[in-house]
């Protein structure tokens, strides 16, 4: 008897560890992700500021209320945004922010680690680098990573060939981001790594410089030459409520969280994820969308989404507009001045305001004809009618010198001022200085030709600082 019960304890035990080990194996099978006992960590950034950007910090808050939602701790969720958004004058919710024309507030919670002046591309590398000696201000949260743990990053703003922008210059340049990377991945530090990017021309930032054995699987908002784009936006379709000035999301970021809201992510690939946002991110391929590029490791897209954005299980915010498929949007580098235009157009009667608001418009509208001018004058003068603005074939770089390209940049902008976020549209013309071998005096002398008698004022470098 007691020999009986023993036989049928020590067969109840072999039948449990089998179903253990069956249900492991099930589980890593059924969602295509290898078992890891890592800490999964992540990197939030929105580079800009100003109400008229609203869109990008506003993306950032709903990527950590996703991450929250999924188990990811504050502790390892570190978040850049300059916060000029939530008790903005213009915010129509005071101490709100909303990514969708009915969404729920997004700011709640949002962990306040990299601010104001400390939103730095250096910060930004001393983080991804897990190096707390090389920060400047913020709550020193860095991604102090295991070499079993995983990493999700997500920037969203304005870009340029080969540049992200920054609240407060210089700008992030391609190669010392890949370099962060490449450093990241040798000391060995993390299992793998999912980055996502909105901005204009954000597939420059990889193409033909992320090698495909970092353990890093890129995707961004664009291929390496067009423009991302600013969504929900005022006189559009579908606007946000009437009191808003401003656009409230933009078109792959809100594709791929509204995506995340809604599936189960413990189920969904990368590359499910990736399909979907990609389709929505054509708008009906319209010329009013984008491409949305995969870069690195592609391997890893075969993993679930929630191994990086946490286990969500969805379904907790359908969001009525996900199923719209041409959406009303506005190219990132033209959604100020036409949320501006269209504030205009609601003030009625003469006001200070009213006055305010038109010169300001004028202003940068004048600023932006220029920049175009004397990029245009220094090409004449440097490459005559030959087609040497041109596009490099594709796959390759947008530059191979960085470090002309970084003085090129410098030089512009000492004789025509600050770039800004529209300007950096105009940094191909700026490699292709670099990819043409001009001297670094024939830019000088070009540049200086063509903007000596532009009062630089407000936007002069000196003041403002350069963006390379
Ligand atoms: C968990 O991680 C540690 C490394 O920290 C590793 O040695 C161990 O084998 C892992 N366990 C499992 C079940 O993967
Ligand atoms: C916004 O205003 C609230 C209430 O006055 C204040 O507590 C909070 O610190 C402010 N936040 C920022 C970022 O200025
Ligand atoms: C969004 O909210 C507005 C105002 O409350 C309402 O009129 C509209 O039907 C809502 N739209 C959707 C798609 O739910
Ligand atoms: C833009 O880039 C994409 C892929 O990166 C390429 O297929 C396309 O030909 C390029 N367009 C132009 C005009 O060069
Ligand atoms: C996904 O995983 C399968 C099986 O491991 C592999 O054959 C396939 O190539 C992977 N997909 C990608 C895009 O690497
Ligand atoms: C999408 O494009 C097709 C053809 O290009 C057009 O007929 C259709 O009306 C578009 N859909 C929307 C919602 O605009």
């Amino acid at each position: 008897m007691a020999a009986f019960q023993f036989l049928l304890l020590l067969l109840t035990l072999l039948l449990l560890q089998l179903s253990e080990a069956t249900r492991r194996s099930l589980f890593s099978l059924n969602s295509n992700q290898p078992f890891f006992n890592g800490t999964q960590w992540a990197v939030l950034v929105a580079g800009s500021s100003g109400y008229y950007n609203y869109r990008h910090q506003a993306d950032v808050c709903h990527a950590y209320q996703i991450l929250k939602k999924g188990g990811l701790k504050d502790e390892n969720i570190i978040v850049f945004m300059y916060d000029d958004i939530a008790n903005n004058t213009m915010n129509p919710r005071p101490g709100v922010i909303i990514n969708s024309p009915n969404g729920s507030d997004v700011y709640a919670g949002v962990p306040k680690d990299y601010t104001g002046d400390y939103v730095t591309a250096a910060n930004f590398y001393a983080v991804l680098l897990g190096s707390t000696s090389a920060l400047t201000g913020g709550s020193g949260k860095v991604l102090a990573t295991k070499p079993q743990d995983k990493i999700f990053v997500y920037f969203t703003d304005h870009g340029g060939p080969g540049i992200l922008g920054m609240p407060n210059p210089p700008y992030i340049f391609a190669d010392d981001f890949i370099n962060v990377l490449k450093t990241k991945y040798a000391m060995g530090t993390y299992d793998e790594m999912v980055i996502y990017v909105e901005a204009c021309e954000s597939g420059s930032i990889f193409e033909g410089l992320i090698p495909d054995d970092l353990n890093i699987y890129v995707t961004t908002a664009s291929n390496a030459n067009e423009s991302s784009w600013g969504t929900y936006c005022p006189d559009m379709t579908p606007p946000p409520p009437p009191e808003y000035d401003t656009c409230l999301g933009d078109l792959y970021s809100i594709s791929w969280m509204e995506d995340s809201d809604w599936e189960d992510l413990k189920t969904e690939t990368l590359e499910e994820q990736y399909l979907k946002v990609k389709l929505r991110t054509l708008n009906n391929n319209t010329e009013e969308g984008s491409h949305v590029m995969q870069y690195g490791t592609q391997s890893i897209s075969n993993e679930t989404v929630s191994v990086y954005q946490g286990s969500s299980t969805g379904k907790l915010s359908a969001n009525p507009f996900s199923s719209i498929d041409s959406m009303g949007v506005v190219d990132q580098r033209d959604a100020d001045l036409y949320s501006m235009q269209q504030k205009y157009k609601k003030l009625t009667g003469e006001s200070q305001q009213k006055e305010e608001l038109l010169n300001n418009i004028k202003e940068i509208s004048t600023y932006r004809a220029h920049l175009d001018s004397s990029v245009d004058a220094i090409k004449g003068e440097l490459f005559g009618d030959q087609e040497h603005g041109s596009m490099r074939g594709e796959g390759l770089p947008v530059v191979d010198d960085w470090s002309c390209l970084k003085s090129t940049i410098r030089t512009f902008e000492t004789h025509c001022g600050s770039l800004t976020q529209y300007g950096m549209k105009h940094t191909r013309t700026f490699a292709n200085v670099c990819n043409n071998g001009v001297s670094k005096e024939a830019m000088d002398e070009a540049a200086k030709e063509a903007c000596s008698s532009y009062d630089l004022g407000q936007w002069d470098p000196a003041v403002v600082g350069y963006s390379a």
